[in-house]
Order: structure tokens, then C-alpha cells, then sequence
């Protein structure tokens, strides 16, 4: 299971790296203007860092629009996946990008039937919402079950990328499932690492051999 981080904070990113967690990054329009700065620019330099797949996002709706930003961004960088929104525009463009050798990330997908829309295009990536599903009273996952089933059923080359992961369960449930990708905010990743009971195991390691008055070279 490959792991994305969902930020475009330049700090969260060198240190998810350093971890040696960080598989790809997923940045997309809110991301970028919480961070107060310019868009290609933040794109770009986001993925000179990772060495795997960057989404960038369109911020045009219409085909015309988003087929030019999307080539834009397709020329910042050979990892860089153009990430654009559901909708007869989107997957239109994700047709002809993926006829010039661009790869496609279909964002804002809430529904098996618009995933299997995705996948008849030709989009590398899928990014179902399951945090956002959750939000308004829907289970998330099962609509990730669902998608993978169908993918399954016939042999879809479009990956799974689970997104608005919220919390840990989300990503067990998604592993547990075999979605192909997750993208991830910092502060999940930072919690996975986390267990009381490896807090507290560790501290009684340490003030065991403390008691002996030795050190670790005694
Ligand atoms: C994924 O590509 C999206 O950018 C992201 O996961 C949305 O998450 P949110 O619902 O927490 O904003």
C-alpha cells in the first residue's frame, strides 16, 4: 500500500520524506491557498522534493480550461499527476491528457457509477472522499468497497487513492480492503507511529535498566 501525504506545507513534506513514509503527494486548490502562496510555483517545487507521483490541480471547469492548466502542470515535472474534478469536462480531458502520455488523478468522487466513469477514461488514480461521506451521515468505506469491487470485477487499471482520510481507522479500513493508495494529512501520519502502550512500555524499559545504575556500555 503506497502512501501519499495530502498537504502542500513544504515542512510536513521533508519530514514525511524523512520518515521514509511519503510515496507521492496530493495538493489540491484549498491546500495550496492555506498556505498563502503561489500556485504553479508551489507545484512545482513540491515535486522537485518527492521523487514519486505530485497531484496538481486544475482551476478551470471547462475542457478547454483544464486541458491547458493541465499540461501546464504536466510540464513541471514527469511525476507530476494532473488532478481534475469529476464531470462529463474532466473526464473528457482525461481522455485526451492520457492520449499525450499525461497521467490523470479524478478528484471529488463520491459514487461508484462517477468511479466507473473514471476508470472507462483512463484515469490513473481515483480519489474517492470517505471522510467528506462520513461528514453528511454516509458510511465512506463502503462506497471504497464498492469502487474496488467493481475495478476488480473487470481488471480496471485505475488505482484506488482513498482520500479525506480523517483518522488511523480510515487507513486500516482501507488497507484491510487493499485500496492500491492513500493519501494521508500530516497529522494522521504522525498518529499511526502512535500506541500508550508503546509510550508506556518504554518508559518501564528504561527506568528498569535505570535502577541498575548502569550504563550502556557497563
Ligand atoms: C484529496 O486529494 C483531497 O485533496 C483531500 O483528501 C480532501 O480532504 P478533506 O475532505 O479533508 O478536505
Amino acid at each position: 500500500m503506497r502512501f501519499f501525504l495530502d498537504t502542500a506545507d513544504i515542512e510536513e513534506i521533508r519530514t514525511g520524506l524523512e520518515w521514509g513514509m511519503v510515496d507521492g503527494v496530493t495538493t489540491n486548490p484549498s491546500l495550496i491557498a492555506r498556505e498563502g502562496r503561489s500556485y504553479l510555483p508551489t507545484v512545482r517545487e513540491i515535486a522537485e522534493l518527492v521523487p514519486g507521483p505530485v497531484s496538481g490541480e486544475v482551476l478551470a471547469t471547462d475542457y478547454e480550461g483544464m486541458l491547458e492548466q493541465g499540461r501546464r502542470l504536466a510540464e513541471l515535472g514527469d511525476n507530476v499527476v494532473v488532478k481534475v474534478p469529476l464531470g462529463p469536462a474532466g473526464l473528457r480531458v482525461v481522455q485526451t491528457l492520457r492520449q499525450e502520455g499525461t497521467l490523470c488523478n479524478v478528484t471529488l468522487c463520491f459514487s461508484a457509477p462517477q468511479a466507473l466513469l473514471a476508470a472507462k477514461a483512463g484515469a490513473a488514480y481515483i480519489s474517492p472522499f470517505v471522510g467528506r461521506v462520513d461528514d453528511i451521515g454516509g458510511v465512506g468505506m463502503e462506497l471504497i468497497a464498492e469502487i474496488l469491487t467493481i475495478y476488480r470485477q473487470y481488471d480496471f487499471e485505475t488505482e484506488v487513492l482513498v482520500a479525506s482520510v480523517r483518522h488511523p481507522e480510515h487507513l486500516l479500513q482501507a488497507a484491510l480492503l487493499g485500496a492500491e493508495v492513500a493519501t494521508i494529512p500530516f497529522g494522521v501520519l504522525a498518529k499511526l507511529y502512535r500506541h500508550p502502550l508503546t509510550d508506556i512500555g518504554l518508559e518501564r524499559f528504561l527506568a528498569d535498566w535505570q535502577k541498575t545504575g548502569k550504563t550502556f556500555d557497563d
